[in-house]
């Protein structure tokens, strides 16, 4: 990497070695030693014993020993790419700069790098991709402002509103701490008794659960967050990413299928697609409201289980992303890989929704924990323009972050002795005002089951066949009083959704030696993918 000096300056050290590797291809150690048998240890005549000083077989197996690092506590599983985006600059026949001064966004003539990882949630690092389950879809930024990541889901909405109870949702999703499988009744105990995941459910439960691969599904930031302008005026963002490959979804047989063969179909496709040229694009869609309580909606704009309906807050295309090539080494990119909510650009802000802010803390916590405490000076996480800090030390430092020029003496601010200063402050703050009581207490308009039943009633038949099957397939087991909860639930949505639900477990129930059993007729794709939104 160009940023920063190296601790015990060795970069020229670096390049060196680089130069003599285009000419060599000797095995060495990690201390630079030639080894000179790789096949062999060193033993007491041909049979063994081992000595103990087989020094260089030891330094071998212990790095293979540690080359695993904890997997990510959710989204373990996932592909990643990296390509450009570029902003259109424009909201519809508006310069974007009278919303927003983000670079990223006002500068059409650059070509921004990112890097994406897509993932699923629930499942452990090497567990297939044809699970019912969001999607991840996170994007890295290396704008010329410093990075900003924009960490979302393919859906664009989420099971909760309150970042207390996520561990209890992922626990409650995740493989049973006895069986170590993942258990429909403890999912489903955790969703009836959380009645805002109706609406998530109903998409999950649903073909929009388990998208065909990564290039032809959507992606969303999923929470509001803000714009902010020159003046420091803000505006509450929502955005929203369309693949041009168009939009594909699996019904569960089709997953099936498709798992008896390939348990990593999405992976190969993203990479193949890649490999032979024929480059996946998203183009970036936002929403905007005005920042506010909006008492007008039935619903408060910072709710995460909610949708912005297309029609009442339009979407603007702003900008489009390829992703033209692949990581030549999946640990060091895509493992390593750091994305948090908390990694915002000038320009971009923070909406006061609860979820957000809870995420934005946990995300660099377990990262300083899962890959280390220095993660921000991998070439993967750091920012391609410029890093100078007064940081120090830690685990696996490799570098300085301060550029040469500045005095290595001083790494505390302020000070008169050639150390950092601050930047200079262009643009006025967007200094939002809040007032309140402190309290524990929930958002006053919850809404949980509206747009729940919007979403049914908007999915062609052949979606609502499939969730109404699925759904009774995985509640068919499940205690009573869960059932009872979840029926309740849906038809609080819908009346005809709980229904068809309840008739439909019964039918699982009746038809319990029918083992492939699906509770309705499998249902066969039928034109294209609906537009809930
Ligand atoms: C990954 C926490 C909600 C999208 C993660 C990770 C944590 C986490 C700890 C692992 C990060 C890592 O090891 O690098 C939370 C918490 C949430 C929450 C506490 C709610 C309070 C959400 C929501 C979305 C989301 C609402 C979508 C909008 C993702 C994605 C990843 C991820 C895409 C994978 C990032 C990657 O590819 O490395 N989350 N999450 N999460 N989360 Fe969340």
């Amino acid at each position: 990497p160009s940023f920063g000096t190296n601790v015990t300056g060795q970069g020229d050290a670096l390049d060196q070695r680089k130069a003599a590797n285009e000419k060599d291809d000797t095995l060495t150690t990690r201390q630079g030693h030639p080894v000179k048998d790789n096949q062999n240890v060193r033993t007491v005549g041909n049979r063994g014993p081992m000595t103990l000083e087989n020094y260089d077989f030891l330094e071998k197996i212990s790095h293979f020993d540690r080359e695993r690092i904890p997997e990510r506590v959710v989204h373990a599983r996932g592909a990643g790419a990296h390509g450009y985006f570029q902003s259109y600059g424009k909201v519809g026949e508006e310069p974007i700069s009278k919303y927003t001064r983000a670079k990223v966004f006002t500068n059409t003539e650059v070509k921004t790098p990112v890097f994406v990882r897509f993932s699923s949630v629930i499942h452990g690092i090497h567990s297939p991709e044809t699970l019912r389950d969001p999607r991840g879809f996170a994007v890295k930024f290396y704008t010329e402002d410093g990075n900003w990541d924009l960490v979302g889901n393919n859906l664009k909405i989420f099971f909760i509103r309150d970042p207390l109870k996520f561990p209890d949702m992922v626990h409650a999703f995740k493989p049973d701490p006895v069986t170590n499988r993942q258990s429909m009744e403890r999912f489903f105990d955790f969703v009836s008794q959380s009645p805002e995941s109706t609406h998530m459910i109903t998409f999950v439960f649903s073909p929009w659960g388990i998208p065909a691969n990564y290039r032809n599904m959507q992606g969303s930031g999923v929470h509001a967050y803000k714009w902010v302008n020159e003046e420091g005026k803000a505006m509450l963002v929502k955005y929203h990413w369309e693949p041009v490959q168009g939009i594909k979804n699996l019904t569960q047989k089709e997953a099936e299928q498709i798992q008896g063969k390939n348990f990593n179909h999405a992976t190969q496709d993203l990479y193949e697609a890649i490999e032979k040229g024929d480059y996946p694009e998203w183009e970036l869609y936002v929403q905007l409201m005005e920042d506010g309580e909006h008492p007008e909606l039935d619903f408060d704009p910072l709710d995460p289980t909610k949708l912005w309906y297309k029609d009442q807050f339009p979407w603007h295309k702003v900008g489009k992303m390829v992703l033209n090539k692949n990581p030549e080494n999946y640990f060091a990119e895509v493992e390593q890989a750091a994305f948090g909510t908390g990694v915002l650009v000038d320009g971009l802000d923070f909406s006061d929704d609860k979820l957000l802010q809870g995420r934005t803390f946990s995300y660099s916590d377990t990262q300083r924990y899962r890959v280390g405490p220095n993660y921000l000076q991998l070439p993967i996480n750091a920012p391609k323009k410029r890093v100078a800090t007064n940081q120090r030390d830690g685990q696996m430092t490799y570098h300085v972050d301060s550029p040469p020029g500045i005095n290595p003496h001083v790494n505390y601010e302020p000070s008169v002795l050639n150390g950092l200063k601050e930047a200079e402050k262009v643009n006025p703050d967007h200094t939002p005002h809040v007032s309140g009581e402190v309290k524990y207490e929930a958002i006053s308009r919850p809404n949980n089951f509206g747009q729940a039943g919007e979403t049914y009633r908007r999915f062609s038949d052949w979606e609502r066949d499939e969730l109404i099957a699925n759904l009774a397939d995985a509640l068919a087991d499940v205690d009573k009083r869960i059932q009872k909860q979840m029926i309740e639930n849906v038809t609080e949505a819908d009346r005809d959704y709980g229904k068809r639900l309840e008739e439909a477990i019964k039918r699982v129930q009746e038809s319990v030696d029918d083992k492939e059993g699906h509770a309705v007729k499998e249902a066969e794709q039928e034109g294209m993918p609906s537009d809930p939104y």
